[in-house]
C-alpha cells in the first residue's frame, strides 16, 4: 500500500552523555571528595530527607580546575555539534549536591542559562539515575493509556549515571533525582553555562532598519 513508511523525530530534546576514562575519574573523584569534605566542614545538622549543596562558586577554586577543564571541553563539543554562531560561553556556577540517605531532589530547572549538567562522584547501584521530565506540557491534553512506555510516550525518563559520567542538557529541561534509598551519600557536581556575549551580541535584533541620522536640538523642537 505504501512505498515507504518512516518515523521522523521532529524537535527532539537532546541530553549529551560523556564518560571520563575510568582511571582518571577515580583519581579526580577521590581528590574532589576530599576537597569538598574539607571545604564544607563543619556542616550543619540536617533533618531526615534533607539535601545539602555547596556554594555555587566551586569553579573559582583551583581545586576544581581539572573538572572545569573537562566540563568546558564537553560544552564546547555540544556547541560545536549544534553549529551555533556564538561559541564563547562562561561557566556561571559550579556546586556540589549531596543527597544523604532518604533524600530526594525534587523537579526543577536552571533559569537564565543555556546549558546545565551534572558530573557524578559517588552513586550507589539502584540509586544511579537522573530523571528528565516531559517538557511539552500540552502533550497530556489527550493522554491515551500505553501498553509499554518508551522514550516517545513516557512522561519522564530516568537516565543511568555512574561515577565519572558527565550529563549535559538544556538548562530549561526539568529534572529530578529519586529518593536515595541506599545508606551511602550520593554526590554530584552541577554546573550552569551561558553565552559570554549574550547581551552584547546575541540579544541584539538580527534585522536592519532605516538608518538614523543625528538631529540638532533646533530640529527636534
Ligand atoms: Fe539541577
Amino acid at each position: 500500500m505504501f512505498t515507504n513508511v518512516s518515523e521522523e523525530a521532529l524537535f527532539p530534546t537532546f541530553v549529551w552523555v560523556h564518560d571520563l576514562e575510568p582511571a582518571r575519574a577515580e583519581a579526580l573523584n577521590a581528590r574532589m571528595f576530599r576537597d569538598i569534605d574539607r571545604m564544607t566542614a563543619p556542616r550543619p545538622q540536617l533533618q531526615p530527607g534533607q539535601n545539602w549543596q555547596t556554594e555555587q562558586t566551586l569553579h573559582e577554586h583551583p581545586q576544581f580546575a581539572e573538572l572545569v577543564e573537562i566540563i568546558e571541553a564537553a560544552v564546547r563539543g555540544v556547541i560545536s555539534r549544534m553549529a551555533l554562531e556564538h561559541e564563547a560561553f562562561e561557566l556561571t556556577a559550579l556546586w556540589a549536591n549531596i543527597n544523604p540517605p532518604g533524600a530526594p531532589h525534587p523537579p526543577h530547572f536552571h533559569p537564565n542559562n543555556f546549558l546545565s549538567g551534572v558530573y557524578y562522584l559517588q552513586v550507589t547501584e539502584g540509586q544511579d539515575s537522573i530523571t528528565f521530565h516531559e517538557p511539552r506540557t500540552q502533550v497530556d491534553i489527550v493522554a491515551p493509556h500505553v501498553q509499554r512506555f518508551s522514550q516517545y510516550t513516557a512522561p519522564h525518563y530516568s537516565m543511568p549515571v555512574k561515577p565519572g559520567r558527565l550529563v549535559i542538557f538544556p538548562a530549561w529541561l526539568t529534572h529530578s533525582v529519586k529518593r536515595n534509598e541506599s545508606q551511602r551519600l550520593r554526590i554530584s557536581i552541577s554546573f550552569n553555562a551561558m553565552f559570554a556575549d549574550y547581551v552584547e551580541k546575541l540579544s541584539r535584533p538580527r534585522w536592519q532598519g532605516i538608518p538614523l541620522r543625528a538631529i540638532s536640538e533646533d530640529e527636534s523642537a
